[in-house]
């Protein structure tokens, strides 16, 4: 393709370390999308005439089927897709396939291709991520006054929902699926027509190809639109806190799923079983999500460092974008897959969720609550009382509903039989109805919010 002044050819380690036809073939649909509406621009402001133009789309279009189907060979000779589909075309059409190229480089081709994919992939995320949601969804509506504790540091904290809990994620996939989306408005902008960098002479037509395409705009700044790659690091950022977000859930169904907690079972769609020790049934699937948040975040490191320092305007560095991105993507993707299976596979058991709520008196901010409404108390001296409480319960190994008024007054003579009642796990969790609080009736309305959302 570009052997005019050259008289060898490659080394075979020169071949091998140029070649991105391995991974860069991914890129074919869009590749021959981008050539075709290059092609009927290229005819519309008669550059070329028709009849290449017509003979060249019948042959993309040839091609396409062909590796659709998986008929096509690749050759790493021909290094990558841009050269693999051009040398195909011309097997196909002959000499037309040679004015392709005009007002064109790889440059923008290349750069054309992967703005296409990047924005296909994040039409697919965003779909699965939505799936996603309204599986948390389902299982919230099931669970709305399901009490379970709540953490802060691990430690039992106040109880909340199950639902509410569950809740949380879906408003953590609708930021992500809000940064993807606003990647989406970056990366869907056209450098075709940028040529190699600078620009071309001929009269091409760049809102034509950015119509065709279904971009929103021609990239103003030729130089830029063949060097820029922060669309893909803004897939990757954005990738990499959807795929953190996931392995925070992953995590706690591990947790959750252990003899420690119980507070949910996988059935043996989600589980392994161990070769060794016939009682396990392991969660692999949630530790592989929380795992693979790794090689997400490792696609966006690698990306910035490849372009770090990167002058203007193309490098062949950049060719090392692709599989960051391809292996970020699809990690991802099977993560947020197998969240969602795992979600809606798993069952709650409200009876230890309930059992663990119970524990390490988390209704003990409930009691200093209500020194500080029914006796006026100072917060901060309301928060001194129930300390008192909590040891002396501690040291009984009672539980703090299950001290007597009496021993409640024999720290604080102001407390009266009232106080008991804020003591129970569901008038504390009733009782949290602050916009965003935990209390069912407010779960409730959520759920119904993400249900007309997701709809
Ligand atoms: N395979 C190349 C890449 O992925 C295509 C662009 C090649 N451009 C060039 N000037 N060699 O970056």
């Amino acid at each position: 393709m570009w052997g005019g002044r050259f008289e060898r050819g490659p080394a075979e380690i020169m071949e091998e370390i140029n070649a991105s036809i391995a991974f860069d073939q991914r890129l074919y649909a869009q590749d021959i999308a981008a050539s075709k509406a290059h092609a009927r621009m290229l005819a519309t402001r008669q550059i070329i005439s028709q009849a290449d133009a017509d003979a060249i789309s019948a042959g993309l279009d040839r091609i396409k089927g062909e590796i659709d189907q998986g008929s096509f060979t690749f050759s790493r000779s021909l290094e990558d897709i841009h050269m693999n589909v051009e040398s195909r075309l011309k097997e196909l059409v002959g000499e037309a396939a040679g004015r392709l190229h005009t007002a064109r480089s790889r440059n923008d081709q290349v750069a054309t291709d992967f703005r296409l994919w990047v924005r296909d992939e994040i039409d697919n995320l965003d779909r699965a991520l939505a799936a996603f949601q309204k599986a948390l969804v389902a299982q919230a509506a099931k669970h709305t006054d399901t009490i379970m504790p709540g953490f802060t540091h691990l430690q039992i904290a106040q109880p909340v929902t199950f639902g509410h809990h569950l809740l949380a994620y879906v408003e953590m996939a609708a930021r992500d699926r809000a940064r993807f989306a606003a990647a989406r408005v970056r990366a869907n902008e056209n450098p075709l027509g940028a040529a190699a960098l600078a620009g071309t002479s001929f009269p091409v037509d760049r809102k034509q190809t950015t119509k065709d395409l279904g971009f929103a705009e021609p990239m103003r700044n030729s130089l830029d639109a063949v060097s820029a790659r922060d669309f893909a690091l803004e897939f990757l950022g954005a990738a990499a806190i959807c795929a953190t977000n996931l392995s925070r859930l992953a995590d706690e169904i591990v947790l959750w799923c252990s003899p420690g907690f119980r507070f949910v079972r996988l059935t043996d769609a989600y589980t392994t079983g161990s070769s060794i020790m016939p009682q396990k049934r392991n969660p692999d699937a949630a530790e592989l999500v929380r795992a693979k948040c790794a090689r997400v975040t490792g696609a966006l490191v690698t990306l910035l460092g490849v372009m770090k320092g990167l002058p203007l305007t193309y490098a062949k560095d950049m060719q090392e974008d692709k599989e960051a991105v391809f292996d970020g993507a699809d990690s991802l993707a099977l993560s947020v897959a197998a969240m969602t299976g795992m979600v809606e596979d798993l069952e709650a058991d409200k009876t230890a969720m309930r059992r663990a709520a119970g524990e390490g008196f988390s209704t003990a901010t409930d009691l200093a609550d209500w020194l500080v409404r029914a006796l006026k108390k100072p917060f901060r001296e309301a928060h001194h009382i129930t300390g008192r409480i909590v040891a002396m319960a501690e040291a009984r190994g009672s539980k703090l509903e299950d001290l007597s008024l009496k021993e409640l007054q024999s720290v604080e003579p102001g407390i009266t039989a009232e106080a008991l009642k804020v003591l129970s796990l569901d008038a504390a969790v009733a009782s949290r109805t602050s916009f965003g609080g935990t209390a069912p009736e407010n779960v409730k309305a959520q759920v119904k919010y993400w249900q007309e959302q997701l709809k």
